[in-house]
């Protein structure tokens, strides 16, 4: 067993209304305070939540991360959000490269690369994101790919940077779609990328990083995937939007889901 706490990151994309959005982060913050100091819990909800949301969790063990920024300095950037301001609203975390804005806005490795230098500029955690597409999968292309977005993730990072990052493995045709993805598919990605960051930081290094599985986790399916050696959290959509379902997945130890 590893000494890697567990992280369950609740990723609430561009849902909710203000209302339905406060009541979950209520209902939330009452039923995981009944309960024990297990897995790192957080939440990402869209911009117009952020602060309302952080507010209504203050004294809870959930934290409050973003979804997306720009990774400019704060100037003239219209519509862009930066580090700069997120770190101000007290965010945690923030999701980078996650595979819809790679798919619907264009988001480049390169742009991945930059919005994690700028999270670090901040002292903010970027959950770096990644996964192959249904078409590169039947190409038996998984492992290049993901190797490839890694790899330029971490392009020039030095060994405690990268110990600040945490990855998150997403196969873009499992987000969404409750296509589940072979637990011996998740383990040997993980694998692959526990292996990629060992060779670019270091072994210890490598071994303190948390590299979390995405994809349709369910309360029914989580425990699987924790059990692989190398998975070290969830990051959650669908599953996250209901407070019963999301609590149920941070006691996924207590349950055996
Ligand atoms: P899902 O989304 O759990 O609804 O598949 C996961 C994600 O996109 O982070």
């Amino acid at each position: 067993m590893t000494a890697r706490r567990p992280l369950i990151l609740g990723n609430w994309k561009m849902n909710l209304s203000l209302a339905e959005a406060t009541a979950l982060a209520r209902d939330l913050k009452r039923q995981v305070a009944t309960f024990y100091a297990g897995p790192e819990t957080g939440v990402c909800p869209s911009y117009p939540h952020l602060v309302a949301v952080r507010e209504l969790l203050e004294g809870s063990t959930i934290g409050v991360g973003a979804q997306e920024m720009v990774e400019a300095e704060p100037g003239a950037f219209t519509g862009g959000v930066c580090a700069e301001q997120l770190r101000e609203l007290d965010m945690r975390w923030v999701l980078v490269g996650h595979s819809e804005r790679r798919q619907y806005c264009g988001e480049t490795d390169d742009g991945v690369a930059a919005k994690i230098r700028a999270a670090f500029r901040v002292g903010l955690t970027p959950v770096a994101c990644f996964g192959e597409t249904l078409a590169e999968r039947e190409g038996g292309q998984t492992e290049e790919v993901v190797a490839r977005q890694v790899g330029a993730a971490l392009e020039g990072l030095s060994a405690p940077q990268i110990e600040g990052l945490v990855l998150a493995y997403e196969p873009v045709w499992a987000i969404g779609t409750g296509l589940n993805a072979e637990v011996d598919d998740v383990k040997e990605v993980h694998r692959l990328l526990r292996g990629l960051l060992a060779e670019r930081g270091g072994g210890p290094v490598a071994e303190s990083v948390r590299i979390l599985y995405g994809g349709s986790v369910k309360p029914q399916n989580i425990a699987a995937y924790m059990a692989c050696e190398d998975v070290d959290g969830a990051l959650v959509g669908g599953a996250s939007l209901d407070a019963g379902s999301f609590v149920q997945l941070l006691r996924y130890q207590e349950d055996g889901a």
